[in-house]
């Protein structure tokens, strides 16, 4: 479960996306033992669950290698699981994280599709370096929108261009559109490359008429992703957002500084750590109770000396650097996830 850490009902919960999440302590980060919310998950757990902020309920989905494929669940407030069920889609798809509005939930499910006997080489033959997944473009895309909590019988699809989606940046309702900002890649497990690096679109689907219609924008091409928003505006309508500026390298991606994107004035901020060094995730931690106003954190790695430190930037004016710098006794590997806890 190495993919991300989230905090709900008290408990830490380490997620990994392929499995159950495991409890861990928030006084000294042991391993608690799999939460499996009571013996009622027996399947994947994705590793971006959202949090209402208006009710605390979290909302959260599973992929599986088996019919229905897609499971939806709600834990409320106290952590307690109070709905679960399936999604109807065609096929096990890899679908890395979904969203949220104050009424709906967002599916986007993309043509990266489990393949088992690639699970069985990789498991058999670690150094294969294989991946179970496999770009399958006449499979197709398409969003999905529900309604927030259910029932999924109700969802209503709408297809888009091939493309794939790692990660949502936020959604929200703009009367009868779905607002939906992405890092969007135009394909990924196609076995001849990483692809093209993401980019920020906002998508809105229209649920007005009898079919979904869709539209799409690109508000940023600077290659970004791993984004981060002020929590409390999860399926809200929002300003700021900021993301990992990424940069191709030979057979990985490099990972830079950060990117402010202001959905107000579409204008970008990025602050660049320097040559030789590279930032994970930018994770806000609000200081006041306007949206935005905050520090963002993250490990700087340098690789000339082989150490990282914990960087404090200001969320509002990222351009001017580090606030304070924490230099840290050894490095902090890369990693996807991260969260603050109080
Ligand atoms: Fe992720």
């Amino acid at each position: 479960s190495n993919v991300s850490v989230y905090h709900h009902a008290g408990r830490l919960l380490s997620l990994g996306e392929v499995g159950l999440p495991y409890e861990i302590s928030t006084t000294d980060l042991s391993t608690i033992g799999v939460h499996d919310f009571g013996g009622r998950i027996t399947g994947n757990v994705t590793a971006h669950p959202k949090i209402d902020p208006a009710t605390g309920y979290l909302h959260f989905f599973g992929y599986e290698f088996a019919e229905p494929f897609l499971m939806y669940y709600v834990a409320d407030a106290s952590g307690a699981l109070v709905h679960a069920e399936g999604v109807g889609v065609g096929a096990s798809t890899m679908i890395h994280d979904f969203a949220i509005t104050d009424r709906d939930v967002v599916f986007w499910e993309m043509p990266v599709l489990f393949d088992l006997e690639l699970a069985v080489q990789m498991v058999s033959e670690p150094a294969s370096d294989v991946m179970p997944f496999v770009w399958t473009p006449s499979y197709g895309s398409r969003i999905g929108i529900m309604p927030l909590g259910g029932p999924a019988s109700e969802i209503r699809w709408v297809e888009i261009d091939n493309c794939y989606v790692f990660h949502g940046v936020n959604a929200f309702r703009d009367g009868d559109d779905v607002v939906i900002d992405v890092c969007r890649l135009a394909k990924v497990f196609d076995g001849s490359s990483l692809g093209p690096p993401p980019a920020l679109h906002r998508w809105r689907v229209n649920t007005a008429g009898a079919s979904l219609t869709f539209a799409d924008e690109v508000l940023s091409d600077r290659p970004a992703d791993l984004p981060n928003i002020d929590r409390r505006h999860v399926g809200r309508e929002y300003r700021h957002s900021w993301r990992v500026e990424v940069t191709d390298s030979p057979d990985t991606v490099d990972l830079l500084g950060v990117v402010h994107y202001d959905a107000r004035t579409g204008r970008e901020q990025r602050w660049d750590p320097g040559a030789g060094r590279g930032s994970g995730e930018w994770l806000f931690v609000p200081r006041g109770d306007g949206e935005g106003d905050g520090f963002l954190l993250s490990y700087v790695y340098d690789a000339a000396t082989d150490r990282s430190e914990l960087v404090v930037l200001d969320a509002q004016d990222v351009r001017a650097g580090p606030l304070a710098t924490v230099p840290l006794p050894q490095r902090v590997p890369y990693g996807f996830h991260a969260a603050f806890v109080v």
